[in-house]
Formats: C-alpha cells, structure tokens, sequence
C-alpha cells in the first residue's frame, strides 16, 4: 500500500510494496495511458515521471514511490512544459501506430524540464531509451524542439 500525489492529487494505492508501479496503474487505478512493452526497463513505453524525474514503470516498485509525486500521461498535459509537448506532438502528427508514444511524451518533458533548448545531440541521448518501432524519430525530434521553443 503506498499513498502518492498523482497528477497532483493525493491517491491512496492498495497494492504490494513490490508491485510494479505500471501494474498499480493499469490494473488497480484503470490508467491505460501508460504501456507495457518489455516489462524489463528496455523499451520506454512505460516511462512515467517521480518527482520530476523519469522513470520506467515497470520496474519501478510501488513501495518505492510511497510518499513521492507522481506524474503519467494522463496528468503531463496539466504542466506547462507537457502542454507544449502535446500541442507539437499534435502540430507535428509524431505518432504512428501510437504504441510507444506516451512514453515518449513523458521523456520528452523531462529533457526539456532540465534542458529548454537541446541539440540533436541532446535529444538523441536523452531519448535513447524510448524504443519506436514505426521509426517516427524524425518527428520526434522536430517536436522537442518546437515545443522548446529551438525550431
Ligand atoms: S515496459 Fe517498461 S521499459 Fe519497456
Ligand atoms: S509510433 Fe509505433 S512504436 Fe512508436
């Protein structure tokens, strides 16, 4: 059982301390909006935010976030920067089949929460971990930089 503030709202989660934070939140709270993909911290399509930074759902215990903020896809769009990154996402029409793009967005915001401006450079090591099949990382890239005001 831990209690966290989701999207900022105080959530008491009934749940394991070693249940995975993805599973509290799909099968416990009914957000779908966060994904499964590998279930092994190697895909990203889980990636949600703890206290402001990243981090991959799957295998991150819901014991471990007890007592901390945290932010999904459902919530991002609340906050200045993930509005931005959701309006380009939308300008740019990034995603493909879809599948890993909540995960996406996720990191997206928490590079251009800790880096307003990236290079390439930047956005292709921060994003290195958010795995997309449909190779839509061209508009991926155009988007983070849009929503951080570089393009
Ligand atoms: S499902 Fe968590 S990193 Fe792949
Ligand atoms: S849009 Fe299909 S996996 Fe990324």
């Amino acid at each position: 059982m831990a209690t966290v503030k989701l999207n900022g709202r105080s959530v008491r989660i009934d749940g394991p301390d070693d249940m995975p934070l993805l599973w509290a939140l799909r099968d416990l709270l009914a957000m779908t909006g966060t994904k499964f993909g590998c279930g092994q911290g190697l895909c990203g399509a889980c990636t949600v935010q703890v206290d402001g930074g990243m981090a991959r759902s799957c295998i991150t215990p819901l014991g471990a976030v007890a007592g901390k903020s945290v932010t999904t896809i459902e919530g991002v769009g609340r906050t200045r920067v993930g509005g931005a990154v959701q309006k380009a996402w939308l300008d740019g029409n990034v995603p493909q089949c879809g599948y890993c793009q909540s995960g996406q967005i996720m990191s997206a915001c928490a590079l251009l929460a800790s880096n307003p401006k990236p290079t390439d450079a930047d956005i292709d090591s921060f994003m290195s971990g958010n795995i997309c099949r449909c190779g839509t990382y061209p508009r991926i890239r155009a988007a983070i930089k849009k929503a951080g005001g570089v393009a």
